[in-house]
């Protein structure tokens, strides 16, 4: 499967075949392909000053960058640490949290806690808190203190959903379980995706995140927030932390940053995590952590001219406005063969299909490379088909995915018995 070229919704394979964006690239294009204005703006940010060290230097852009960020993200949120990948991200919010505990003269607050099906990127700390077992198999010992939530999808209770589930704000509670036994004065944070994306689509559960807030508030838990998927509009709003209206302590970000043009990542704090950790003398380095790319100009300039494109465009607003339409379509597909829950949230899609008896994950790619091949690109997870289009998708073009994916669906169904 070859791509060549994209323009607004649409990408074209090498042979000039057009092929309709349902999946924002990988959950990143959230304003479309080809915007013109961000790639000019990072050409003329390079063309100006193609590298600065970030250790110790700063740039007019970085600074640029994040006051533009700043003003997307909920209050309190006054400072960002920029990375260049959401894996980094991860990495990075749990690296401020245990620093931040040690900062404050509490450094047994060492564990931290996932959540079973959370996904956090690839490197080591990532895929120790990540929920997916097949993520770790292959690497041997991971972080040790480590806790794993339960999951939060419970499909005899809420399967077909609309939005979220009305089920299952009780499964917060199963922090308590993990402060019991461990001792609450030993957990540095909790991460948790507010809208699991990667596990195939898991919006949290009515008052679940609240409850979680609740419980790490009470015991001087970190809360940490994934929102590499959910920022950026993918919910209706800027962050997931605005539109369920539950704040965390850090927010991790990445991909509709810059509209996936150039890769960049992101962690904002609020105020307090900051300021714990600049009580160090005047020079001392505060957080022994970054990477050489960390606030690149071309990054920076792209992040800058991608949220006036979310600005102008009103797209978050937009997203929001279509989700009513979007939640009708996609839930036409329970009529479907073989589907067993539909669920949406903001403008993104489940369909969880039937596995086929002794070969998990066998429908679910069958029906991938069916959609591709019938001129649709989606994202597959085990056995369920992820939908998340750029937000400038029209109604006619989410009605065009439904019904390609309905036909990949049904022909899948038609030859795998
Ligand atoms: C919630 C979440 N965190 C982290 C990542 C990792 O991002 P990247 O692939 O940019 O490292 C992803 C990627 O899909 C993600 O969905």
């Amino acid at each position: 499967m070859l791509l060549a070229r994209a323009e607004g919704m649409h990408y074209f394979t090498p042979e000039g075949r057009q092929m309709l964006d349902g999946a924002s690239g990988l959950w990143c294009v959230n304003a479309g392909h080809g915007r013109r204005e961000i790639v000019e703006a990072v050409s003329a940010a390079i063309s100006e000053l193609d590298y600065a060290p970030p250790f110790k230097i700063g740039h007019p852009y970085a600074f640029a960058a994040a006051d533009a960020l700043k003003a997307v993200l909920p209050a309190d949120f006054n400072n960002i640490f920029f990375v260049t990948s959401g894996s980094e991200a991860a990495e990075t919010a749990l690296k401020i949290a245990r620093a931040y505990h040690v900062a404050r003269g509490t450094p047994e607050r060492v564990w931290l806690v996932g959540r079973e099906r959370g996904y956090h990127g690839v490197n080591f700390g990532g895929i120790s808190v990540g929920g997916i077992p097949h993520n770790r198999a292959a690497f041997g010992p991971l972080l040790q203190e480590v806790e794993h939530l339960r999951h939060t999808h419970d499909p005899a209770r809420n399967a077909f959903s609309r939005g979220q589930p009305e089920n299952g704000a009780e499964f917060a509670d199963d922090l308590l379980r993990i402060i019991g036994a461990h001792g609450a004065e030993t957990i540095a944070a909790v991460i948790v995706e507010p809208m699991a994306g990667s596990t195939g689509v898991l919006p949290p559960p009515k008052g679940y995140l609240e409850r979680l807030r609740h419980i790490c508030s009470e015991h001087g838990i970190l809360l940490i927030f994934d929102e590499v998927i959910t920022g950026f509009g993918r919910l209706g709003a800027p962050f997931a932390a605005q539109r369920f209206d539950v704040a965390p302590d850090m927010i991790a970000m990445a991909k509709g940053m810059t509209n996936g043009v150039i890769p960049m990542g992101g962690v904002a704090v609020r105020s307090h995590v900051h300021d714990a950790l600049m009580q160090g003398p005047i020079g001392a380095i505060e957080l022994m952590h970054g990477y050489t790319y960390s606030g690149h100009p071309a990054a920076c300039a792209a992040l800058i001219a991608t949220l006036q494109i979310y600005a102008s465009d009103h797209l978050f607003e937009r997203a929001r406005g279509l989700e009513t339409y979007w939640e009708e379509a996609v839930h036409m597909l329970r009529q479907a063969p073989n589907v067993v829950d539909v669920r949406n949230i903001g403008l993104v899609g489940g369909i969880e299909l039937k596995p086929l008896e002794g070969r998990p994950g066998a429908r679910g790619s069958d029906v991938y490379r069916r959609a591709f091949d019938g001129g649709l690109l989606v994202r597959v997870t085990g056995d369920t088909i992820a939908m998340s289009p750029p937000l400038i998708i029209s109604r006619e073009q989410i009605d065009e995915i439904v019904e390609k994916l309905g036909n990949a669906i049904a022909e899948s169904s038609a030859e795998l018995v």
